[in-house]
């Protein structure tokens, strides 16, 4: 595993964004798999300058994203579509019709689920996996003691990741309690993983699933399992695993 520490969020986002376009420069039309949540906006602000710049082109990438909140449209402001759309594709020359995002109004979510995890296999696989962690060590919506060998599934989403994703609804009960996520599975099928971190209150869940035992418990720490996975992290992310010994580069 390669870890890169970064000064701050836009020194982090930098580096990640560096290698997502190095993915992108050397091969066109690979498969990325994309994230949400408050940790890859600065990432993907950074790619859009660089296609904006005319630095890089997304005309043949194709993109899956791993999650999606059970019962939200598309055009909900806090489904994973949406924030998508709103924080790299309508900016982007990514072809619509090439970005893929599970459906939350799925009649049949199960059916739904199987369809997804054959697109990934239609697309060849994943290329290059971005990936957040919950404060919990969730990746994805693989919440803690899922089984690490399921595919795209529903979901239960735990208390906790209700309670963390509240700042971004009104109301805590308006928070799906349901999703739709690309498992363990799916996630270790990709190619690379590239994992960003940011912030303090991340500090002792990466140690834990980087240093720590690989368990359920902590899904993230399956990662150390993974032959190439990528870390880039901020300091206050980061400063725990430095200090336990894990050596990083700068
Ligand atoms: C959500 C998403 C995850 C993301 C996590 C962390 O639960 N499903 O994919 O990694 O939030 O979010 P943040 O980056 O805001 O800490």
């Amino acid at each position: 595993m390669r870890i890169y520490q970064a000064r701050d969020y836009t020194a982090m986002s930098r580096r990640a964004a560096n290698i997502i376009s190095a993915q992108v420069i050397y091969k066109p039309d690979c498969v990325l798999g994309l994230a949400t949540g408050g940790t890859p906006v600065g990432t993907y602000r950074q790619l859009v300058e660089r296609f904006q710049k005319g630095d890089l082109s997304f005309a043949e990438t194709r993109s899956v994203n791993l999650d999606e909140y059970l019962g939200l449209s598309p055009h909900h402001e806090q489904s994973y579509r949406y924030f998508m759309q709103t924080n790299l594709f309508d900016h982007i020359d990514i072809k619509p019709e090439n970005t893929h995002v599970l459906n939350g109004l799925a009649r049949n979510p199960q059916a739904e689920c199987e369809a997804y995890n054959q697109l990934i296999r239609s697309l060849g696989g994943i290329d290059l996996q971005l990936l957040g962690m919950g404060h919990n060590g969730h990746i994805a919506f693989n919440e803690p003691g899922d089984d690490f060998g399921l595919e795209t599934h529903l979901v239960d989403l735990t208390e906790s990741t209700i309670q963390a994703n509240s700042r971004f609804f009104e109301k805590i009960d308006e928070v799906p309690r349901h999703a739709l996520s690309m498992g363990i599975k799916s996630i270790m099928q990709a190619r690379r993983i590239l994992m960003i971190v940011s912030g303090e209150e991340k500090a002792d869940i990466v140690c834990k699933a980087f240093r720590g035992p690989v368990t359920r418990d902590v899904p993230a720490s399956v990662l150390q399992l993974h032959p190439d996975v990528t870390l880039v992290g901020d300091e206050a992310a980061l400063h725990k695993l430095v200090e336990a010994g894990e050596l990083v580069c700068g």
